[in-house]
């Protein structure tokens, strides 16, 4: 894994952006994986700013919580709505469907886009417990998209955007890890201490699905930018 150790958020941003602006202007069709979340909003900020050409790009998004539609604030759709779909051009842009209380049908609908739209490039955060999309601890490497129960600690951190801990869903779409280690690249990001027990166990832990995200040292082209804060437990820099 190629990893970058830089001073803070907005460097993480200029960085990952660049390397996806690269990607975007390497060719004539392009797939992006997008994540959600407070790690990529400092990219999202950037391509609002610069207004790149995307009309060759397509999007597939890492997950959704089940039961929010598009218009509930706090659906992932809305998230991506609000910081990039309605800014910019893009060809196509694809997320669960949240709202479709056929799951096993849902499931197998992202696994068929997938197929048909895998990601040259797939941006991800991590969560403090080490989920990448929601593949929490203890969850199979070999799934594709899956309904994934959030841990506890998830809906803990998550609840910061809801009005109680109660009203955060318990359940999303996720795309599984066998889905996300098919992307041809991968581009992880995260900053702050609260995610260095995780980015530890990720780079220099065994690879077990205690720590999901440790499953990249298995794929042949991440790149990983951390802020100093996110790096401090890392024995080696
Ligand atoms: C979001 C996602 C999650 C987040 C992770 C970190 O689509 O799949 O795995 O990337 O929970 O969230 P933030 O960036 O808010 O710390």
């Amino acid at each position: 894994m190629n990893v970058n150790i830089v001073k803070d958020k907005a460097a993480i941003a200029k960085m990952a952006y660049d390397i996806m602006l690269d990607m975007i202007n390497s060719k004539d069709e392009v797939t992006l994986g997008l994540a959600t979340g407070s790690s990529p909003e400092g990219i999202y900020e950037l391509f609002r700013k610069n207004k790149p050409n995307v009309s060759h790009v397509t999007t597939v998004n890492l997950d959704e919580y089940i039961g929010l539609d598009a218009e509930h604030d706090q659906s992932y759709a809305y998230f991506m709505n609000k910081h990039l779909f309605h800014h910019l051009n893009f060809k196509q842009t694809f997320l669960p469907n949240g709202m479709n209380s056929d799951f096993a049908g849902e499931c197998a609908h992202y696994d068929e886009i997938l197929e048909e739209n895998t990601p040259d490039l797939q941006l991800l955060g991590i969560g403090n417990n080490g989920h990448i999309a929601f593949n929490e601890p203890g969850m199979s490497f070999e799934l594709t998209t899956n309904v994934a129960e959030l841990a506890p600690a998830t809906v803990e951190a998550n609840s910061r955007y809801f009005a109680s801990h109660d009203d955060v869903p318990k359940t999303a779409f996720s795309m599984g890890i066998k889905s996300i280690m098919q992307a041809k690249e991968i581009l992880l990001i995260a900053s702050g201490v609260g995610k260095a027990e995780a980015i530890k166990g990720m780079l220099e832990g065994p690879v077990t699905n205690q720590m999901p995200a440790s499953i990249l040292q298995q794929h042949p082209k991440v790149t990983v930018i951390i802020d100093e804060d996110a790096a401090s437990l890392l024995s080696k820099k």
